[in-house]
């Protein structure tokens, strides 16, 4: 940890505010996980391209998941029918 830095978060993603810092390596925060959840990145491949986040130390991977994963539950997957879906999950879905 570096003086002056923010303490690394801890707990559920779900309670992290979104300037909470989830990547120390590359400074990146839940809300810029957020935003680029609602840019289209719907994976931690795409938040990292997108963000850098995991690219580091990798530490903060699992952090990365589970917003990842708490953001599909929050909002879906933000599938718009008839464009191109990453991973197939309108396959998945039920009609
Ligand atoms: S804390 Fe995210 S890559 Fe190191």
């Amino acid at each position: 940890m570096f003086p002056g830095t923010a303490a690394p978060v801890a707990g559920s993603p779900a309670l992290m505010p979104d300037a909470a810092r989830v990547c120390q390596c590359n400074n990146v925060t839940k809300g810029q996980i957020r935003a680029c959840w609602e840019a289209g990145a719907r994976d931690v491949a795409a938040v990292a391209t997108a963000t850098r986040a995991t690219t580091g130390c990798g530490t903060c991977r699992d952090t990365v998941e589970g917003i990842v994963g708490l953001l599909r539950e929050e909002l879906g997957n933000g599938a718009v029918p008839g464009q191109a879906q990453p991973y197939g999950e309108w396959s998945q879905r039920s009609a």
